[in-house]
């Protein structure tokens, strides 16, 4: 081993700039704002007892919400002792795309029981970037190169973000066997599917273009 090796961040991703950081989050927050006022909403989540006209504050249910700007994770190197690690910041692309700016395009919002996130459509440039092997929650899951990509919004009490792209690949395995979900209404942004187990997801009727750099993120 010599001195010079290389030290790797926690993570590689992109991060938001902060105009887009504050876009996205205003967009998080209405969508939990009108979900949570949402008649078909309150109907799966209050019992017989609850009064129906409360507003459900989703807000404070989602606590732990990521600090300063928002960013999508790429590959998670844990400073170099992650599996894989080493073999994708050598990644040609991974080297040449360092510092550089992209546009990421949301295409949906998702809540679960533990996470809120926004669902990301990479783009085929975008995917060069993706690690082979974050797309599965099992290891036999065989499901789209940039399934998991994802912006966490915020995570439950006692949960860790880690979590919010395990969710996402839920949906894309419900999808994967032809479960496109219950449309529920049209909201804000675009209509409402309803997965079950507490799963939503608000497919965006105009995509969110946020602007990002791609970098690592040392803690
Ligand atoms: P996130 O990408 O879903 O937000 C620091 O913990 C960041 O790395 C968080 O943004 C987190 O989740 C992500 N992260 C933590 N552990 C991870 C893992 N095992 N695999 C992938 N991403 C992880």
């Amino acid at each position: 081993p010599s001195l010079e090796k290389e030290f790797l961040p926690m993570y590689f991703g992109w991060f938001l700039s902060k105009r887009s950081s504050e876009i996205l989050r205003k967009a998080g927050q209405a969508f939990l704002d009108e979900l949570g006022s949402l008649k078909a909403f309150k109907k799966e989540i209050l019992s017989a007892t609850e009064d129906p006209k409360i507003k459900i504050d989703l807000t404070s249910y989602f606590v732990k919400r990521p600090p300063g700007v928002l960013h999508c994770t790429t590959k998670y190197t844990e400073f170099g002792k992650a599996a894989g690690a080493e073999e994708y910041a050598q990644q040609e692309a991974v080297k040449s795309s360092y510092g550089k700016g992209f546009t990421l395009s949301i295409s949906a919002l998702f809540i679960t029981t533990k996470t809120v996130g926004a669902r990301i459509e990479l783009s085929e440039q975008q995917l060069l970037l993706w690690p082979g092997d974050a797309d599965k929650i099992l290891p036999t899951d065989n499901l789209p190169r940039g399934s998991r990509a994802h912006i966490t919004l915020g995570c439950a009490n006692g949960v860790e973000a880690v979590q919010t792209g395990l969710d996402l690949l839920e949906f894309v395995k419900l999808e994967k066997v032809g479960n496109k979900g219950e449309q529920v209404g049209e909201i804000g942004g675009g209509k409402l599917l309803y997965f079950d187990n507490g799963m939503w997801m608000l497919v965006l009727s105009k995509k969110i273009d946020v602007r990002a750099i791609f970098s690592g993120y040392y803690g």
